[in-house]
């Protein structure tokens, strides 16, 4: 007995002693691997200060002289030029890559930024500084509390994308970005991770809420505003993610099938735009393969179509350990590897001594790292204060969500009269929903409800309601706990949803003046959407609607239903109970500040949809091939792809749309489709409702030097004072190819027209953007013969058309 006793203890002795030593061989091997692995790679900043005939610079090499990239009085070409030569092969392949993943996840060196994703790393013996990376789209993501300090670097979270994109505002877009490249400037972020802008191809990509449209010419205008507003602050930008990652199933490994056609005219062709409008210092390559090969490792897109063919002048990083080789991605025209694992590390050195990676390819990649770094503020030495102004940004948030919230439906109820008493029904008119999760997610200091915002405006919010509420939170407070740190960013916070008894709704119409509706979707990065319960309403959603629209009818008073959701859903169903429908998209942090404004008619809502609401998924071609059995990556399952990358399975076990994605529908992308083959929509590409009408009068046309003039006049023919977005389509009469019957060829917007105003608008279209890609020729053709040139105010909303010879 005793020696069983004996042998027991040891046997769990030894099973504890080898539990505790893999938990710290692994701890180890990740914290080598990922995290930190740059010892003796240190910043360096105690250079000194000289002068030199009547000249003075930092002595970064701390040589005595002044060396020519010490003078900033030279060309950033120049001083590159001379640093490169100043540099060890050593020093080259090291800056290759990113210093690691530890400030992403919070921890830093001293003087560190924690929560930056990603770094350039320091060359310590000549003084180069550290450069750091932060996402994204939506605002500012780095951590907003440090140890030891009471400061806080919270950062503004401003509307997602696709509400941005919904205004069509394109000087309003370019302030957005400005501010958020002063929020950059302000805490020492060098590049901004965004803006993202991958197509709409399908509904349920779980990062929609961070791309744009469905459109590209959309997608490439408001991503081109952006970018030239944030690096208008001598801060960079990350045009990603380029390209064609367009679902977020197995993203590391899906290979992309698509025609030559479908990549040109919709999905490089956003980025085409964005390149050739304003020059993003960066662009992220993305994760998936495209026909074949890793867009990381794919010369002909980085090299030749980024390049040689758009002018692309800075440099390519990886998506968060994107692709497989680094030899291969390097050669191919991806010149830094981000955030940077020492397997990359030791892996290029080796493919540079077995001659797999050749000096040019080094030499290359380190110029182009090397000339961001010399366009940096951090090679001006400023000093960062980390005191930005949140509260002008929370100002420019407000306004800029309520410009591109879109009123899909309003029967004499908006904006509000006589109204002081309004019911909030639904989880989510409390529990308002900024933005996305994953890296688009933003860490802001607060959220503005609905419940908050039309009580800063003075409105009473019903008791009735609110004690409903109050009561369903206690009881499923489990789900109403936001995942925090780390685990929010692959958690969407999804409350119960409340239910609402007859007796119940009765008290809540007899006591309020109105209700409000909030439907909420929260989804983000890693996952995939699903038909069920996310695209259509869930039981719980659809027993609300129809029991409280019931309810208000009945005692004839008026129910708004309010959108609060990332990605498009279901309406056709039930979009004629309800009085109103305002999409409200995820307007950021000022979120119900902003609906407010357009419920009570502060603002006049101006903005359209930036891709069609269908009525079935299924009307959608991609949804022939798109995943329908999502799994959502966890970040347990992240760190177990990091230590063990996922292998491509053999050919004959590959999952389609898992492993590959057949893009069969080719161009017929959104309304492409739709409007092609007619097919009816819910909302078309393009809608929006104003509180005012405008009328479209006398539209001129004309060709001068290979571009087409058009000119309009918008006239407010109604009560309100109004913007008008303007669309501009043009479509191919008797044409010879499949080609889409219509395409978006410019847009503009209105200033606010006063009532009986008008104002007359321009828009330039070069001819050649009328071209499509001619797969024999490998080149961009133009079809002889008759265009319609359409003005409208939506997609299936034609105001005027004129024809032209080409
Ligand atoms: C995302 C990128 C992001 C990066 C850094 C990746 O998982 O795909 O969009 O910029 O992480 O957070």
């Amino acid at each position: 007995m005793k020696k069983k006793k004996i042998l027991f203890f040891k046997i769990t002795g030894l099973l504890i002693f080898l539990i505790l030593l893999s938990g710290g061989f692994s701890f180890w091997y990740v914290n080598k691997t990922f995290l930190t692995f740059e010892n003796g790679y240190d910043e360096q900043t105690n250079f000194s200060e000289l002068t030199k005939e009547g000249y003075t610079f930092f002595d970064r090499n701390n040589n005595g002289k002044l060396d020519q990239y010490e003078d900033d009085r030279e060309s950033i070409k120049a001083r590159v030029h001379d640093v490169l030569s100043q540099m060890t092969l050593e020093e080259k392949i090291h800056i290759l890559k990113g210093g690691g993943m530890a400030s992403g996840i919070g921890i830093t060196k001293p003087g560190g930024i924690p929560g930056a994703v990603g770094t350039i790393v320091p060359t310590t013996r000549l003084g180069i500084p550290t450069i750091y990376l932060s996402d994204g789209p939506a605002g500012l993501r780095i951590e907003p509390t440090r140890e030891g300090e009471d400061k806080t670097f919270y950062c503004t979270a401003f509307p997602i994308s696709t509400l941005l994109a919904s205004s069509w505002n394109k000087a309003m877009i370019y302030e957005v970005g400005d501010a958020m490249g002063k929020e950059a400037e302000a805490y020492g972020i060098d590049v901004i991770l965004g803006p993202a802008a991958n197509i709409h191809r399908h509904p349920l990509c779980g990062r929609n809420f961070e791309y744009f449209s469905e459109d590209p010419l959309l997608s490439g205008l408001m991503g081109a505003a952006i970018v030239n507003g944030i690096q208008s602050n001598g801060v960079g930008t990350s045009l990603k993610h380029f390209v064609a990652n367009n679902q977020e199933t197995n993203r590391l490994l899906n290979d992309v099938i698509v025609s030559d056609r479908a990549m040109r005219e919709i999905y490089l062709k956003g980025f085409e735009h964005i390149v050739k409008r304003s020059q993003p210092w960066t662009i992220m390559s993305s994760y998936n393969k495209v026909n074949g090969t890793y867009t990381s490792e794919s010369n002909s897109l980085l090299t030749d179509v980024l390049r040689d063919e758009w002018g692309f002048e800075g440099l390519v990083m990886t998506d968060w350990f994107g692709g497989k080789n680094p030899a291969a991605q390097i050669s191919a025209g991806n010149d830094l590897l981000e955030p940077g694992t020492n397997r990359q590390w030791k892996a290029l050195i080796k493919a540079a001594e077995i001659g797999e990676l050749s000096l040019n390819n080094i030499n290359r990649a380190t110029s182009r790292i090397l000339t961001l770094v010399f366009k940096t503020k951090k090679m001006q030495n400023y000093n960062y204060n980390s005191n930005p102004d949140l509260k002008k940004n929370a100002e420019i948030t407000r306004n800029s969500a309520s410009e591109g919230m879109v009123l899909l439906k309003n029967e004499d109820v908006l904006p509000f009269s006589d109204i002081n008493n309004i019911a909030l029904l639904g989880v989510t008119s409390y529990e308002f929903i900024a933005g996305g999760t994953g890296s688009g997610d933003v860490n802001e200091a607060y959220t503005i409800s609905l419940e908050e915002g039309l009580s800063n405006a003075g409105f009473d919010i019903n008791n009735m309601a609110q004690q409903a509420f109050d009561t369903h939170r206690i009881a499923t407070i489990e789900s109403f706990k936001r995942p925090e740190g780390i685990q929010a960013i692959f958690t969407p916070f999804k409350p119960t949803e409340m239910t609402y008894t007859t007796e119940q709704l009765h008290d809540i119409v007899t006591t309020s003046d109105i209700g409000i509706l909030t439907l909420g979707r929260n989804a983000g990065e890693g996952g995939d959407r699903l038909e069920k319960d996310d695209f259509l309403l869930t039981e719980a959603e659809q027993e609300m609607i129809y029991k409280i629209t019931e309810a208000f009818h009945k005692e004839n008073k008026k129910i708004i239903v309010v959108l609060n959701i990332g990605g498009v859903i279901e309406t056709t169903s039930w979009k004629n109970l309800p009085d109103a429908i305002l999409l409200a998209w995820q307007g950021g942090q000022e979120g119900g500040n902003s609906v407010t404004d357009i419920l009570t008619g502060k603002v006049n809502p101006s903005g359209k949809l930036p891709m069609t609401f269908p009525i079935n998924l299924s009307d959608h071609i991609s949804n022939d091939n798109f995943p329908k059995n999502p799994k959502i990556i966890t970040l347990e399952g992240m760190v177990k792809n990091l230590i063990f990358p996922p292998n491509e399975l053999p050919e004959a076990q590959k999952v389609r749309d898992e492993d590959y994605t057949h893009y069969d529908e080719g161009v017929f992308v959104g309304y492409r489709h739709f409007d092609t083959k007619n097919i009816d929509v819910s909302y078309p590409f393009g809608y929006g409702l104003s509180y005012t009408d405008f009328e479209y009068q006398a539209m001129e046309v004309s060709v001068k030097n290979d571009t087409i003039n058009i000119a309009v006049t918008i006239k407010n023919t109604g009560k309100f004072s109004g913007k008008e977005i303007v669309e501009f389509y043009t479509e191919k009469l008797n044409s010879e190819i499949n080609r889409p019957s219509q395409e978006l060829k410019a847009f503009t917007k209105t200033k606010l027209i006063e009532p009986d105003a008008m104002e007359r608008v321009f828009v330039k279209i070069p001819i050649k953007e009328l071209s499509y890609w001619d797969e024999k020729k490998n080149d961009w053709a133009l079809e002889k013969g008759s265009y319609n040139i359409k003005v409208g105010a939506s997609s299936r909303d034609m105001r005027q058309i004129e024809q032209l010879k080409l």
